[in-house]
């Protein structure tokens, strides 16, 4: 099924600090997804996803997405619910390294009435709230051994048994789980079921960082600067090329949401010179020369040192074309090499070569899917900061 826009149907209950989201189809609260379009973009590893996503989406198989922080893992939950033929009832999510280990049971499963002192009353876990719609696990790499197999026991035959009680009560609902971390290496750590990983990951969407998708940057600028403009209702400058070149030789640790972060503020201060200050220090952070080694194993002082003087070039050679609003003429004249060596020093630190495209303007009309989205997200679209 493919969509150009969706919108569904929540509340948000915030819970221990984070954010949970509780469907709820009589709220007036309407939660807005971006246009697929903007999710997916053109690179091919997102395509690769979003094929994955549609062919999937229908089935009821658990489905296990990894990525680095801020890749997008929970929006592909939402998209994967609102894809499939459980939209109708509730996605509800368990932040698992929220909840304190000692009160994930009684969380997950609910309890019956005189369970322990103080249940008064018989309460629902969230596994029994998904019913008929879609349980998502967040971080499901910080559940303890006990938890896991009682949840292992739904997935094998969807049965549960609510603490303090007897009964064995079944349940219909699909299992979405989220991962940062690698969940092989828990198994071989001894603090992951091998059998749980199995059975979470019929289907795994792996995620890739922004910055092995720089392709899909100004798409998502372009639909952050929209939707931040309705939202502020202030419309920036369009970014100069520089900046977009900085943005795409960037190493985005924080992926898709650190470069949300950034526009907002970019539309809400209206300072390119502030974008750009949030970017270069970053980048001498990282790259700083350093004499910290690991002394646990021999080193190669060549390898070191080359690799120093590789990351030192590469701030100088960014500072300098910062400087000179990236005209690489004026740059190599200014670091007394020539033109060429600068082009090879650019490709060889894999930095843009050609310009980038300039961004559109907001004003812009775009096609009647995308600004009705973006009107509504604009709106309605709940974010936690
Ligand atoms: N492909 C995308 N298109 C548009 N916006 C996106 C995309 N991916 C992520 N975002 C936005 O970036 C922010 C972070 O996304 P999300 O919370 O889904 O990331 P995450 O992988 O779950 O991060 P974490 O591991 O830190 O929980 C959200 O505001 C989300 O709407
Ligand atoms: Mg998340």
């Amino acid at each position: 099924m493919a969509l150009q826009s969706l919108a569904l149907q929540h509340t948000f209950d915030t819970q221990d600090g984070k954010m949970t989201l509780v469907h709820n189809s009589e709220s007036a609260t309407s939660f807005s997804l971006p246009p697929m379009d903007i999710i997916f973009g053109k690179t091919p590893a997102m395509q690769a996803v979003r094929n994955k996503i549609e062919r999937v989406a229908e089935t009821d198989v658990p489905v296990l997405i990894q990525g680095e922080s801020g890749t997008g893992k929970e929006l592909c939950v939402q998209l994967l619910h609102a894809l499939s033929q459980r939209s109708r009832g509730g996605l509800v999510k368990v932040s698992c390294p929220a909840i304190p280990h000692s009160l994930l049971e009684t969380e997950l499963f609910g309890y019956e009435k005189g369970a322990f002192t103080g249940a008064m009353n018989t309460k629902l876990g969230r596994v029994e709230q998904a019913h008929n719609g879609t349980l998502f696990l967040d971080e499901v790499g910080s559940l303890d051994l006990n938890v896991q197999s009682k949840l292992l026991q739904v997935l094998q035959d969807g049965t549960f048994v609510r603490v303090g009680g007897h009964e064995s009560r079944s349940i219909a609902t699909r299992l979405v789980s989220a991962a940062n971390g690698d969940l092989r290496t828990q198994v071989e750590n001894g603090t992951f079921r091998l059998d749980f990983l199995f059975r979470i990951n019929a289907v795994t969407i792996n995620l890739p960082p922004l910055r092995q998708r720089i392709a899909d940057l100004p798409i998502l600028i372009d639909y952050f600067i929209e939707h931040y403009s309705k939202v502020f209702r202030h419309t920036p400058e369009l970014l100069s090329k520089s900046a977009m070149r900085l943005m795409q030789s960037y190493h985005w640790p924080g992926n898709i949401r650190q470069l949300e972060n950034l526009i907002r503020s970019y539309v809400l201060i209206g300072s390119e010179d502030a974008l750009v200050a949030e970017l270069i220090p970053e980048q001498g952070g990282r790259n700083g020369v350093t004499a910290e080694i690991d002394l646990s194993e021999p080193v190669s002082l060549k390898d070191i040192t080359r690799k120093a003087t590789h990351d030192l070039e590469r701030q100088i050679i960014l500072k300098v074309l910062q400087a000179n609003s990236w005209n690489r003429q004026k740059t190599a004249r200014w670091l007394q090499i020539s033109y060429r060596s600068l082009l090879y020093k650019l490709s060889e630190a894999g930095m843009p070569e050609v310009p980038p495209r300039p961004l559109r303007n907001p004003g812009v009309k775009k096609n009647d899917a995308t600004l009705e989205t973006v009107q509504a997200a604009s709106s309605s679209r709940t974010r936690v900061y």
